[in-house]
């Protein structure tokens, strides 16, 4: 009796160590850009809110992690996985398919805006900000950021793109679709919790022969 309770003691123990390390282990990050200062330019004093280069190289990114952008529409985000575009802080003459406007056009009333941003696509990919005729970017609102396959992208994001959205007849089309999960050359994992849950599963069954 007195080894059983011990044994479910020490079960329990073990179960709720092994939930811990799949907890701190297997998850997704949402990067808040910039940090708490957020994603601002002063035009009055042509400063940025953050050294943005700096945080980007202080961070690691996985697919299915998300960049949060916290700032308002006096910014634009835009994703490019083109190195000439991000070097030309400049949307114009960009690619549909390689660069991305996450927040329509910059209306300049300075509303508050969190956009956030899957990330589904590893490699090297670069982020700016277009307003004020690239401005903004050449002041330093752009940095670049690497995606490592990480956990793989969660079911949410891997799915197969809606069909296409088809505009109605009327004003100015603001920006365009952001991209949805590309299927990558890496299956994802089934169980996001893999290798913990087959520990469990081990440990479980040693105390359960160690109690008969
Ligand atoms: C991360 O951000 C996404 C998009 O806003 C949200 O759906 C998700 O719940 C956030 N995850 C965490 C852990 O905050
Ligand atoms: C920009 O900086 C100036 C000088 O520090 C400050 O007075 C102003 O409030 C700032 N503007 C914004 C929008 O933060
Ligand atoms: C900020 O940049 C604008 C445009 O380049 C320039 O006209 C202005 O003088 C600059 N202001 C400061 C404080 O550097
Ligand atoms: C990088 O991260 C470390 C630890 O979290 C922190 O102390 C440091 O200030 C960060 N550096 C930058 C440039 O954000
Ligand atoms: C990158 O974008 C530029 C236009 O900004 C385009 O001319 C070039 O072909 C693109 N590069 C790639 C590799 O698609
Ligand atoms: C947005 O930009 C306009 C024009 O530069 C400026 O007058 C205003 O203070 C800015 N608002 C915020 C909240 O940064
Ligand atoms: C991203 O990877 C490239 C190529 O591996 C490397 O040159 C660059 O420094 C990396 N950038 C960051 C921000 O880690």
């Amino acid at each position: 009796m007195e080894a059983t309770t011990k044994g479910i003691t020490l079960c329990l123990i073990v179960v709720a160590l092994l939930i811990n390390v799949a907890v701190a282990s297997d998850t997704y990050t949402n990067h808040t850009v910039g940090g708490d200062a957020g994603w601002f330019f002063n035009s009055t004093t042509n400063t940025t809110s953050a050294d943005y280069k700096a945080w980007a190289t202080n961070q690691t990114f996985g697919l299915g992690d998300f960049l949060i952008f916290n700032t308002n529409t006096n910014q634009t985000v835009i994703q490019t996985f083109n190195q000439t575009t991000y070097g030309s802080c400049t949307i114009d003459d960009s690619l549909d398919t390689d660069t991305f406007q996450y927040d329509g056009v910059s209306n300049q009333n300075g509303d508050a805006v969190t956009i956030p941003v899957p990330l589904t696509i590893e490699g090297t990919q670069y982020y700016f900000s277009a307003a004020e005729d690239g401005e903004q970017c050449q002041q330093g609102m752009a940095f670049q950021i690497n995606v490592t396959h990480g956990l793989g992208l969660p079911p949410s994001l891997n799915q197969p793109p809606p069909p296409p959205y088809v505009q109605p007849p009327g004003p100015a089309d603001e920006g365009q679709s952001p991209p949805v999960a590309v299927a990558t050359n890496a299956p994802n994992r089934g169980m996001r919790t893999g290798p913990s849950f087959r520990w469990l599963v081990l440990v479980l069954l040693v105390l359960l022969s160690y109690l008969e």
